[in-house]
């Protein structure tokens, strides 16, 4: 953002500027989540992250995909607040030693990142529903489904399983 003038002016910007928020978020977690599947202990939720890092690489393809048919070039901007989740998750790692309680604490902090790709992608869909761009709508729908489906997958694995050894 330029420091003399006021760069967002209109919703197609702020819709831009967020995809570029999100874009850079992306990313970010593609390389936080190889350490976060070697620190797993649980066989279901190490395969869980596995699974979503697949994903994730994904949904990188996927904002391409809404960068060209926007017609803007595919550019991440920093994002402050996935950095500070990314880091605090891996600040608490670093001071657990027992498996289970890692495995909750992994569990948190993977939550902490799903709800705010979730937070993202909703306000992306309603923008660009109401900016018209029902195509980008729909691509992005994908990715938040998926952020959605893993949530939940972390729940039950933390409710069936790691909360209970972890107690
Ligand atoms: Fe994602
Ligand atoms: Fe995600």
């Amino acid at each position: 953002m330029g420091l003399f003038s006021k760069d967002i002016q209109s919703m197609d910007d702020l819709f831009v500027h967020t995809l570029r928020d999100i874009y850079y978020a992306e990313k970010q977690i593609v390389k936080a989540l190889p350490e976060m599947i070697e620190k797993a202990h649980d066989p279901q939720l190490k395969q869980g992250f596995q699974s979503h890092l697949r994903e994730t690489e994904n949904h990188v393809k996927r904002l391409d995909q809404v960068f060209q048919r926007l017609g803007e070039k595919a550019q991440g901007i920093d994002c402050p607040a996935i950095d500070g989740i990314i880091e605090e998750a891996e600040e608490v790692a670093g001071e657990v030693e027992d498996e289970t309680v890692l495995d909750a604490a992994l569990i948190a902090a993977a939550q902490a990142v799903e709800h705010y790709e979730m937070a993202r992608h909703g306000a992306l869909i309603a923008w660009a529903n109401h900016l018209g761009r029902r195509d980008c709508a729909t691509l992005l729908q994908e990715t938040l489904e998926e952020e959605k489906a893993v949530d939940k997958k972390l729940t039950a694995v933390a409710e069936t399983k790691v909360n209970r050894r972890a107690a």
